[in-house]
């Protein structure tokens, strides 16, 4: 199939491209050649960036597929590292399989010592995705033999190398702002129960893992582990495009996803949730979201491809109930959010905008109740997504249509003019 472009009476044909699922795309490489023209498509709306195979959004159904799997049974199925393998290497293992990666990762769970000394360098009051950002990109320091992203072997060794080593500068991060001491890993621990331990545990007396808890967290990480080319994926994938080592690209994709707009907004929604404080308050709230004077936004709601609930929300909102269920705590902000969450579902701005929970909606909630501080959430977010930003740099290193990043622009500026030397400026 073809699709025709016409510009000032002249035509030509595009090849469309059809995917497996979902919708074909115009292939518009060839537009500039033949029309001298560019699309323009701020946000990339409209925009294929690569082509992959890893995860699928129909955003309109509030479909999520890893490799083919319905997010929803991976939630209740799986366990994070099996997720981790799926998304790297595009089926679930066997057994034999799985008890490999599992070692292989366990392997690389400690950071180099010194890096112990580069948190050091922080104060102690600074956030951990600011800490995240600075340790993530200085590994490409530590580990010089995994830095060839030419070499497939180097390449995996990073990858496992960064699964593995995420809850360990994470947890870090945590104890370095509370001033206790570092925990060394425990590799006999799950991977998910390993990072409570390192978090919450300290060295002078045994940390028992509540498994409940450890559940929880690690359907929160498989909630987390991709989602397609979101900005934070599709920040790994242009800064890998130029031959940046993944350490670097990693480090990148933090620091996108430290924005409000997106991994940012789990810690935004919970305190929205708290300064709302009680339902009787979220009219007022509401209608400040309304309001196109009011910059003010219902964070944790909408998604720029989800127009139906998102999926990973309907999983967290139930396991926020169990949680908290299970460690006996009443906290008046989940009875907040059900019941903003009710109001906004009946509301024609949120029904016409469709404008449903996101992932981080009741995510923080569950984090909280677990006993993170909220500046911890999106540093949890990056340890989860560390594993899809990985999986699509190195699908990016395998595709032999690989070409460095490089979008065009609408100039709106100056046109040329001379320079005018600075006695003569009025
Ligand atoms: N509260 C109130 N109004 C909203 C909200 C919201 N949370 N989200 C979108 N809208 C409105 C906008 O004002 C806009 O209205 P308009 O058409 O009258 O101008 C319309 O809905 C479309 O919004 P856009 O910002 O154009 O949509 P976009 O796809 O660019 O943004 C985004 C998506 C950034 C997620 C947005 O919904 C938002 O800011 N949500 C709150 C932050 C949030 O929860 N982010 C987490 C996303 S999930 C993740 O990253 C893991």
């Amino acid at each position: 199939m073809t699709a025709t472009i016409s510009v000032n009476g002249s035509s030509a044909d595009y090849p469309v491209h059809a995917g497996s699922v979902g919708p074909e795309v115009i292939d518009i490489r060839k537009l500039y050649g033949n029309t001298g023209r560019f699309t323009y498509d701020p946000g990339f709306t409209s925009t294929a960036s690569c082509e992959s195979k890893i995860t699928y959004i129909d955003g309109d159904q509030g479909v999520l597929l890893h490799r083919g799997y319905p997010i929803e049974q991976l939630a209740e199925q799986s366990s994070f590292l099996e997720v981790a393998y799926l998304l790297l290497n595009g089926d679930l293992p066997n057994q034999q399989e799985h008890d490999e990666f599992k070692y292989l990762i366990t392997r690389h769970t400690m950071v180099h010592e010194q890096l112990a000394t580069f948190y050091r360098g922080f104060r102690r009051d600074a956030h951990p995705m600011a800490i995240m950002c600075g340790v993530v990109g200085a590994l490409s320091a530590f580990y010089h033999d995994s830095t060839d992203i030419h070499d497939p072997k180097q390449r995996t060794i990073a990858c496992h190398r960064l699964i593995a080593k995420m809850p360990t500068i994470a947890a870090m991060a945590y104890k370095y702002s509370v001033g206790q001491p570092f925990l060394y890993p425990d590799n006999s621990l799950s991977y998910t129960g390993n990072f409570l331990r390192m978090t919450f545990g300290v060295p002078a007396e045994p940390y028992v893992i509540n498994p409940v808890v450890e559940d929880a967290l690690d359907k929160i990480f498989i909630l987390h582990a991709d989602h397609e080319q979101n900005a934070s994926t599709s920040t790994v994938r242009l800064a890998g495009s130029s031959g940046a080592n993944p350490f670097a690209c990693i480090a990148a994709g933090i620091a996108c996803l430290w924005g409000p707009a997106h991994g940012g907004a789990n810690e935004a929604a919970l305190e929205m949730l708290r300064e709302i404080g009680r339902p009787e308050r979220i009219p007022e709230y509401v209608a400040r979201a309304k309001n196109k004077d009011d910059p003010f936004r219902l964070m944790g709601f909408g998604h720029r491809v989800y127009k139906n609930y998102d999926p990973r929300a309907k999983v967290l909102g139930a396991a926020a109930t169990k949680v908290l269920d299970t460690l006996g705590i009443s906290d008046p902000v989940l009875d907040t959010a059900r019941e903003l969450e009710r109001v906004a579902l009946s509301d024609d701005y949120f029904i016409e905008k469709k404008l449903y929970p996101n992932v981080d909606f009741y995510s923080g909630i569950i984090l909280s109740a677990i006993g993170f501080p909220t500046s911890m959430f999106t540093a949890l977010f990056a340890l989860a997504r560390t594993t899809g930003w990985i999986a699509q740099w190195t699908e990016m290193m395998e595709d032999q249509d690989q070409k460095i990043g490089r979008p065009r622009q609408l100039y709106t500026g100056h046109g040329p003019r001379d320079y005018v030397p600075l006695a003569q400026r009025g």
